[in-house]
């Protein structure tokens, strides 16, 4: 298992280019097997995640090539079965369950099962497609589901469920009849897919906001398609940039897709702004603590909760920090606490104490974002900080040592 070491103190400076976004990619790999054509993606990034769904699309009886930034899927003959040993090393498999059902009538797939940041059920997932005409049963820790061709439906989701979006995105594409999807998330990666569907001739209408109209078609061509950049790896990189008191750019950036972040950066005293290179990430003088709350988009993304709090411990003042999105979801903090935070945490709030000195640490890393958030601590802690566990960053974040390198980190990657 890798590590990554850090000697933390540098200022950041220079260029940062945001990769293609991982939970953009991941949904529309899965769409990918539901078209009869060549499907080919631009700005894909080279992740674990991503492997991982290429090596279950390639299960699943699709053929692909991963080459660069480019991905290029064609489906075969499908096999409707998502093994638990690819399913638990990744919750996102569960979105091949729509296309599978779409597409062959048949899907069995493993129940994804508790992670580290709660129990995330796909209860919401099934229920709607059960109003679609699926019909569902547990085997053996698999979910069996089956159908005739599904039909459009009028669903009303109890929670704007990103993933459970998705998923009835891309059955309700493939269905008989007009779906209306009412609640539904309205992220920019749900709009992401839903605009790759549409190029592949899908009809769709209404993504961006909560409620999406599909009217069902026959079956969907390849196409060509260039996913979105990685909101969540461009703001972890304008924290890295603040709390470094660097000068960044990141280039090939999202913009106004990261607006509740940037308005709480700014509200804490980064300047912010778009220049043609790209977004200009620079700290106007000493920091402030700021009070949020975590929401589904366009509120605060609970993907960047880990990081912003990182921010705040060395901010001046105070701030609450309330996560409503993810129960279980405060793991960094205690690890923070290790580095010289001053944290309290209450139920699904965090109160921190801001002014900290971080001093380096040995420290583990428990999730995705809670290692991004312990890797930006070590940058602003003085001495050498040790992530452990990073095979959760390799999931998210593409090349990281590299691009902190490039600008002036302190950081390299070594066996555990
Ligand atoms: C996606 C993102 C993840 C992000 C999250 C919220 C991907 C691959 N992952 O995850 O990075 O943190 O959105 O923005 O895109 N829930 C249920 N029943 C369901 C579905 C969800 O109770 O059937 C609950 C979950 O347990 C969680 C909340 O709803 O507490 C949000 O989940 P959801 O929006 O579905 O997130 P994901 O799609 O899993």
């Amino acid at each position: 298992m890798d590590k990554l070491i850090i000697d933390g103190g540098q200022a950041l400076k220079g260029v940062i280019r945001i990769s293609g976004s991982k939970n953009a990619a991941l949904p529309v790999l899965f769409a990918a097997l539901m078209a009869d054509g060549d499907v080919i993606l631009e700005n894909v990034p080279g992740l674990r995640d991503i492997h991982t769904t290429l090596k279950l699309l390639t299960l699943l009886g699709c053929d692909s090539r991963f080459r660069g930034e480019y991905v290029e899927v064609r489906a075969g003959d499908l096999v409707p079965e998502a093994p638990y040993d690819l399913v638990r090393t990744m919750r996102a498999s569960v979105l091949c369950l729509g296309p599978l059902l779409a597409k062959l009538g048949r899907a069995r797939v493993a129940l994804p099962g508790g992670c580290a940041i709660g129990s995330r059920p796909v209860d919401l997932h099934l229920r709607a497609l059960e109003q679609m005409g699926a019909r569902f049963d547990l085997d053996s820790g698999y979910i069996m589901g089956t159908c005739q061709r599904l039909k459009g439906a009028h669903i009303i989701f109890d929670f704007p469920t990103v993933g459970g979006t998705e998923n009835l995105l891309m059955a309700a594409s493939l269905a008989d009849g007009e779906t209306v999807l009412e609640n539904s998330a309205r992220e920019p990666e749900v709009v992401d897919l839903a605009n790759f569907l549409n190029a592949c001739g899908a009809r769709i209408t209404g993504q961006g906001t909560s409620v999406i109209t599909i009217k069902g078609v026959s079956s969907l061509k390849g196409c060509r398609y260039r996913v979105m950049s990685d909101r969540i790896e461009a703001g972890t990189y304008m924290v890295a940039g603040a709390i470094t008191q660097g000068d960044l750019v990141l280039s090939n950036c999202p913009f106004e897709e990261l607006e509740a972040v940037v308005a709480k950066l700014r509200e804490m005293g980064v300047h912010i702004e778009k220049e043609k290179s790209g977004i200009r990430v620079k700290p106007n003088g000493q920091l402030n603590c700021v009070d949020l709350v975590t929401l589904p988009y366009p509120g605060f993304p609970t993907d960047m909760q880990a990081q912003i709090m990182a921010l705040m411990c060395v901010a001046d003042g105070s701030g609450m920090i309330k996560e409503t999105i993810f129960e279980n979801r405060f793991m960094h903090a205690l690890e923070l606490i290790r580095m010289g935070a001053r944290i309290k945490l209450s139920g699904q709030t965090a109160m921190i104490r801001g002014g900290a000195r971080l001093t380096g640490a040995p420290v583990m890393a428990s999730d995705l974002r809670a290692s991004a958030s312990l890797v930006l601590a070590g940058l602003a802690a003085r001495g050498r900080t040790e992530v452990r566990r990073i095979y959760h960053l390799d999931r998210g974040y593409e090349s990281m040592e590299q691009k902190l390198s490039a600008v002036g980190a302190r950081i390299s990657r070594e066996k555990e």
